[in-house]
């Protein structure tokens, strides 16, 4: 299913234009059907240094964000997303260049196999990014918050910093509850995607790929 979007989602990548290109297993397969049309792409922005490792293996022009204005599509995974486009990411750690590059894009297309989509947010733990220095003062007020943070061991995101795994959360208001974690003093990012949700789902299921739009 993952192969069968990653394809998919060729189409929607424009002749000549610069992308943004995600992270995780789903994100590779598309990097991999990227390397078949490496000729009519000029470059792309990487949202991590697996994934630009990963684009450079096939030839593909590795461009820095700085250099680019604006991108015409981002292409990702996705750990838990919504009918309404919102998501958890994060499941891999490189949810903060993630967000950046999708905030830089025109268009967010989604990558996910069918058991992705739920109904409500918050059965995969939330990542959150941290700056080591703050991790138990942010654990603390994300208890507050009524979720159960874990940190994650052994792991460093590619902007040197560590990440906690918030469990236990329902999260009935995504929009509200990613400014609110934003705003606690030590945190770089959170993985909710709901402020900038995606444009485009490409769900793989059993019976094929299915396109859906935000309702
Ligand atoms: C990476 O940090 C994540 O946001 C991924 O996009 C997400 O974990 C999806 O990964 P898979 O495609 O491997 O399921």
């Amino acid at each position: 299913m993952k192969k069968a979007v990653a394809k998919a989602a060729i189409e929607q990548v424009p002749s000549g234009c610069i992308i943004g290109v995600g992270t995780g297993s789903t994100a590779n397969y598309f990097i991999d059907e990227l390397g078949k049309i490496k000729g009519r792409l000029e470059g792309a922005v990487a949202s991590s240094e697996a994934t630009a490792a990963r684009l450079k293996s096939h030839g593909i022009n590795v461009l820095d964000l700085n250099s680019v204005d604006e991108l015409e599509v981002y292409v990702d995974g996705a750990d838990e997303i919504t009918h309404n486009m919102h998501m958890i990411k994060g499941g891999g750690g490189a949810l903060t260049r993630e967000k950046i590059v999708a905030a830089v894009s025109r268009k967010f297309v989604c990558v996910a196999d069918e058991t992705k989509l739920v109904d409500i947010l918050g059965n995969f733990p939330l990542p959150v990014e941290v700056i080591p220095m703050a991790r138990s003062y942010v654990s603390r007020e994300l208890v507050k918050l009524g979720g159960q943070p874990r940190l994650r061991t052994g792991f460093t995101t590619d902007n040197g910093n560590a990440i906690l795994d918030v469990h236990g959360l329902t999260i009935m208001n995504p929009v509200e509850l990613e400014g609110i974690i934003n705003q606690i003093t030590g945190v770089v990012t959170n993985g909710l995607f709901a402020r900038r949700p995606a444009d485009l789902l490409l769900l793989g299921t059993s019976n094929g790929v299915r396109q859906i739009k935000a309702g």
